[in-house]
């Protein structure tokens, strides 16, 4: 049925279903826009912060916004759903969808939101699942909300974490999965400021898109990772190799950085849940099959290096990590590549110290078991160390003093899994340095 409109007339009315770091660039960024946006979260302490201006992540950009926001009163933020809901023209639900036990996409939270948000929809609402959900969810959506006054639509994000607010307002594209005309027309619109294309299809399709990216760009990691590699068996320099390839504009210099793998809270569950999708509809994706065998191999390829530099084992060896997010500019530590790496240099008895320029907490469950120190900067984590390796590609470490890195430390092992470091300047402050691919 066509209820575009029913819902009232005014500044568009937005309510955003869950602000982890999705949820929350989407409600400022709306806000940004013009929009009247709430932002419902069940945690209340986090709305209270979010609520005073304080943004919960560490996340470019994004204080601005929210300050902004919350000051011009577009923006506001409540644990009441029903009261965010009401008279709302859009419903985003960004919430999370974590890897279930078998690898697919568990789909309780969205579930679970619909059907809270479904007795309070306005007629003519448009709920936008921006969750990242295996193909056919919007189904399920449809099914959980039970209105048929209501269009559901899928909305797929491809926010970089630390550039989430940037690649929101500045996005390449905007995919919108729509059975109603009406529906894409109307999520269309509120896109429409940010000038980029928009590509609307039928919901499974937009649902695929969403996996297909991200299986796409973890498998163009996977690929420079195995480069790197193959550089350093056959004597080839694979920054040399990478630029020579990124000038074609047929591959290009995005995810073309080789490193300790690729992690977060993304690239390893949705390459899961794609598996698990494609087996459950009889495809065999031998390809992403390799690219995450790949990936799981050069966790233990970096931990080959530093054994290497240590003198071939790492039973007592003091090893001072710099980096432990999955990423720069992030404070997340979800699935990262560097506590994986950690995590098996301490099952073979090495003694951990690191740093990292977010702050961890030393008393975060996801460093449990690892026996590490967490320091306050680069050479306090290097004191006595015999290797250095750097896992997380913090511009701060380009720029470390190297003789005074060499000072405090107890040997001269430096593994750059980064390729942060000039190896020339490391070998002249006296390091054994190794990069990825070159030395
Ligand atoms: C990724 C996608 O890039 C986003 O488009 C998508 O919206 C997001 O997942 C998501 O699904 O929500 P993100 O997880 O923030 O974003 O991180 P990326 O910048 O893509 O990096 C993922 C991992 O690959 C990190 O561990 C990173 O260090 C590694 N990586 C990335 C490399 O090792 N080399 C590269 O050149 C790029």
């Amino acid at each position: 049925m066509s209820v575009s409109g029913e819902v009232g007339a005014g500044p568009t009315r937005v309510a955003v279903i869950g602000t982890g770091y999705v949820g929350l660039t989407t409600a400022v960024c709306l806000a940004h826009l013009g929009n009247s946006v709430v932002g419902v979260d069940v945690d209340e302490a986090k709305v209270a912060r979010m609520s005073a201006g304080e943004p919960p992540i560490l996340e470019e950009g994004l204080g601005e916004l929210l300050r902004e926001g919350l000051g011009s009163g577009r923006l506001a933020f409540s644990c009441d759903t029903a009261a965010a809901v009401r008279g709302a023209n859009f419903v985003f639900l960004c919430v999370p969808t974590p890897q279930g036990a078998d690898g697919a996409a568990d789909l309780r939270f969205v579930e679970q939101a619909s059907a809270q948000i479904a007795p309070h929809l306005a007629p003519g609402a448009v709920v936008v699942t921006k969750s990242t959900v295996p193909v056919g969810s919007a189904g399920k959506v449809v099914a959980a909300l039970g209105r048929d006054d209501v269009a559901v639509v899928s909305n797929p994000e491809f926010l970089r974490e630390g550039k989430a607010v940037e690649d929101w307002l500045h996005p390449d594209r905007v995919v919108i999965g729509a059975e109603q005309e009406w529906a894409a027309n109307a999520l269309s619109a509120l896109y429409e400021p940010l000038g980029a294309p928009i590509v609307v299809t039928d919901p499974a399709s937009s649902e695929t898109i969403k996996y297909a990216c991200n299986a796409f760009l973890a498998a163009k990691v996977s690929f420079v990772n195995s480069i790197a590699n193959l550089c350093s068996a056959v004597g080839a320099n694979a920054t040399d190799v990478i630029a020579g390839m990124s000038y074609d504009r047929r591959i290009g210099a995005d995810h073309l950085a080789p490193g300790p793998g690729w992690g977060g809270s993304c690239f390893p569950k949705d390459t899961q849940a794609l598996l698990r999708i494609a087996e459950d509809h009889g495809y065999r994706f031998e390809l992403l099959e390799a690219s995450i065998r790949a990936n799981d191999a050069q966790f233990d390829t970096v931990v080959g290096m530093v054994a290497s530099a240590a003198g071939g084992e790492v039973s007592g060896v003091r090893v001072a990590a710099l980096g432990l997010t999955f990423k720069a500019a992030t404070d997340d530590l979800r699935d990262s590549p560097a506590i994986s790496v950690l995590s098996r240099l301490a099952a073979r008895g090495a003694r951990l110290r690191a740093y990292d320029p977010s702050g961890p907490s030393a008393s975060d469950p996801r460093l449990d078991g690892l026996g590490l120190e967490v320091c306050d900067d680069v050479y306090e984590a290097a004191r006595d160390a015999h290797v250095v390796v750097v896992l997380t590609e913090w511009p701060e470490f380009a720029a470390v003093d190297l003789a005074r890195l060499a000072g405090v430390m107890a040997g001269r092992g430096l593994v750059d899994a980064r390729n942060m470091i000039d190896p020339g300047a490391a070998k002249s402050a006296g390091f054994a340095y190794v990069g990825m691919g070159r030395s």
